[in-house]
């Protein structure tokens, strides 16, 4: 295996190029299912999950070809339709072949995908959603069987607005007969480019971005052909580098838009962002304030920031409150943090942070995603040496991340174990 090793303490300086979104691209890739011939996605970043759902995709019959970012899937040959149970453990996102395998083959058999790190993460809303457009579910030794006839449209109100959930119904609607009424769906970014994606394959899909979104069904789809638009989580992350080194870099493909709560609590901390060229300019102060937040479905402030966040708060003056609303098991990072000096407290889904001068660098351990990502944040700011183990989980969702780092000055690099 491998690890991580950094020594701290060198304020970021320079620019870097945010890759494409890998919680974009995982459903658009599964979205070319919905048509027959060769569709071409651009800007897909070369990650761990990237790979695993091309390697689904293969299983299913369909062909693709992976270029310099850019991969070229054929699907007029897919005569399977089974997602296996050693696939959807390693990456839960291959729930999403359901939503188009029953609405192109109408059937579909996909393992259930198990808990993960960060909590139990049931799919029964995506469930509850095809059942609604007409899908008959079995659950069968772990599998989902989903089978139906044809899809009718139907009005679907989500008990929370899933993200996952969002995208299988957005797809499945697509080819239903009728009208299909999503409300309480979830609005993040990602959500209106698969819209837009399946807009330009001929769905004709209203409001996404919004809570309500209707999808006319139609008969067929075409091809897909489409740009995997910035990746705001890793853009995110970078910011936090450089408050968290209290530098000055540009990064490149952040859009001001798709961040507004994560900056306007950074703005909280003292840290300067101004919007520069084709990104956002983060100006990292000299001290840093304590700010509390809670983590929230979009616009809200993203789960998925909310380790690194963490990260930054530990050398903040004075007490901060971190509430995680979204997943019940998200602070693994908090006792890796802690042995580097952190003083953290953990009260049910909030933690109490108070920050502390200098963390110091000690060898932890990678848990879950963005676990890694907030270790990885602490070991820039911290003294001496930290090594991160279990980095396969940081190269999930981060192409190249301690290349990027040190291209901006940091001390950074990977070594076997
Ligand atoms: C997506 O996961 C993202 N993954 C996650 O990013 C992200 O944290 C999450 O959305 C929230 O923004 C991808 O896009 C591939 P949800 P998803 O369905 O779709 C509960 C990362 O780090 N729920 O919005 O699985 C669920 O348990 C990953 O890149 C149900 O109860 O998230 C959770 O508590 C981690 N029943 C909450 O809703 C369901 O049927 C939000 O889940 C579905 C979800």
């Amino acid at each position: 295996m491998e690890k991580i090793v950094i020594n701290g303490g060198i304020p970021l300086r320079g620019e870097v190029q945010v890759s494409g979104a890998k919680n974009s691209a995982l459903p658009l890739l599964f979205a070319t299912l919905l048509a027959d011939g060769v569709s071409e996605i651009s800007n897909v970043p070369d990650l761990r999950d990237i790979n695993t759902a091309n390697k689904l995709l293969r299983e299913l019959g369909a062909e693709v070809a992976t270029e310099s970012h850019c991969c070229r899937i054929n699907t007029e040959k897919i005569q399977n339709i089974e997602a296996p149970y050693d696939l959807v453990k390693t990456m839960r996102a291959s729930v999403l072949v359901l939503g188009p395998l029953l609405a192109r083959f109408g059937q579909a058999r996909v393992s259930l995908p198990g808990g993960c790190a960060i909590g139990a993460r049931p799919i029964n809303l995506h469930l509850k959603g095809l059942e609604a457009l007409g899908a008959t579910i079995q659950l069968d030794h772990g599998y989902v069987e989903a089978t139906a006839d044809k899809l009718r449209g139907a009005r679907i109100l989500f008990d929370i607005p899933t993200v996952g959930g969002t995208e299988n119904l957005l797809m499945a609607a697509s080819l239903a007969e009728g009208e299909t009424v999503l409300e309480n769906a979830a609005r993040e970014p990602e959500i209106v480019q698969l819209a837009d994606a399946l807009n330009s394959m001929g769905a004709i899909i209203e409001g996404a971005g919004t809570a309500i979104i209707h999808i006319k069904g139609v008969s067929s789809l075409k091809p897909l052909k489409c740009q995997v638009i910035p990746d705001r989580i890793e853009a995110g992350t970078f910011m936090i580098a450089a408050a968290i080194t209290g530098g000055n870099i540009l990064v490149r493909g952040a859009e001001r838009k798709d961040q507004e709560a994560l900056i306007s609590k950074l703005t909280e901390t003292g840290v300067k962002i101004q919007p520069e060229a084709d990104g956002l300019r983060v100006i990292g102060p000299k001290k840093l304030s304590s700010v509390d937040i809670r983590t929230s479905v979009f616009p809200g402030f993203p789960t998925d920031m909310q380790a690194q966040f963490m990260a930054l708060m530990t050398k903040a003056e004075g007490t901060s409150r971190i509430s995680e609303t979204v997943f019940e098991n998200r602070f693994m990072h908090v006792c890796e943090l802690q042995r580097m000096g952190a003083d953290i407290q953990i009260d049910g889904h909030s933690a109490i942070i108070r920050g502390i001068k200098k963390m110091l660098g000690a060898p932890v351990m990678a848990t879950d995603l963005r676990a890694s990502a907030s270790l990885i944040l602490a070991g820039l700011a911290a003294e001496n040496t930290t090594e991160v183990s279990r980095i396969y989980h940081l190269d999930r969702g981060y192409e190249k991340i301690e290349i990027k780092l040190a291209a901006l000055g940091a001390r950074i690099w990977r070594e076997q174990e």
